[in-house]
């Protein structure tokens, strides 16, 4: 794992939003694997900046992490939606090769076909992933399988929670998502985790330094090759081995210029 620690939330997200224009430039074919959440809105206004200085994504393919279980693609809080919002409406990738679950279908069939899908067009070249306080990867809640793939997992009342504040006032946030698995985010040939501020910081030392276990379904990461963990300094505050980390960043970023 590299754990690259910056200053401030917005040098971690110009990180992000910089290594995966960089995978778009030199492979214009990429197939890019996209959270949501609101992390991850600034690195869609980085990119979509990308894209208007530039960068084309016409060639890209892109599969999103999660949706929500009962959302129709035009329910202003599904992933459709925020995709379409925050990323798909202001570039090119053409419609027919951006992949999400569907969340109005039989769970079971959406996954299947979802699992099909990446089998045709991955593996995905670049996945990037938020982090939840709990600890999940996409919407793999704690106790999911190391080995699962993409299916329908109930989430915690603690997600639920969190993700209350993007819906209307008493509106119910979903009790379930259709998901990649952990297993199918680990086939990604590299990864991108990018968490922010305080709040994150146990669930990030849990994922870089605690025991590889479902009960903190981001830890399987470190199986993974070729993992980044991108962070600002509230993020990393509880990280034991931090000093070190940055030494290492120090030692790769001498020798890359
Ligand atoms: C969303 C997703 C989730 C979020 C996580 C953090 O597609 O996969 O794992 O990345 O819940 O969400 P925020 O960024 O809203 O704290």
């Amino acid at each position: 794992m590299r754990v690259c620690v910056c200053a401030t939330p917005e040098q971690a997200t110009a990180r992000v939003v910089a290594r995966i224009a960089r995978t778009v430039r030199e492979n214009p074919r990429a197939v890019l694997g996209l959270a949501t959440g609101g992390t991850m809105e600034p690195v869609y206004r980085g990119l979509i900046e990308a894209h208007r200085a530039g960068l084309g994504f016409a060639g890209v393919t892109s599969f999103n992490l999660d949706e929500y279980v009962g959302l129709d693609p035009a329910h202003p809080q599904s992933y459709h939606s925020y995709m379409r919002r925050h990323f798909f409406d202001h570039v090119d990738i053409p419609a027919d090769r951006r992949f999400l679950p569907c969340g109005d279908c039989d769970p079971a069939e959406a996954a299947a076909i979802f699992e099909a899908r990446l089998e045709q067009h991955g593996p995905v070249d670049l996945q990037l992933l938020g982090l939840g306080h709990n600890g999940h990867i996409g919407f793999n809640e704690p106790g999911s399988s190391l080995g699962s793939l993409t299916r329908e997992k109930t989430l915690t009342r603690r997600t639920r929670d969190a993700n209350a504040r993007f819906f209307r006032p008493g509106e119910v946030p979903p009790q379930s998502a259709i998901t990649m698995g952990i297993a199918t985010i680990m086939r990604a040939r590299s990864i991108v985790l990018l968490a922010l501020g305080a709040a994150k910081a146990e669930a990030v030392a849990e994922v870089v330094e605690g025991p590889v276990t479902a009960f903190c379904p981001g830890s399987a990461l470190q199986y993974h090759r070729d993992v980044s963990v991108i962070l600002d300094e509230g993020a990393a505050k509880d990280l034991r081995l931090v000093e070190h980390y940055r030494e290492a960043e120090l030692l790769m970023s001498r020798r890359a210029s």
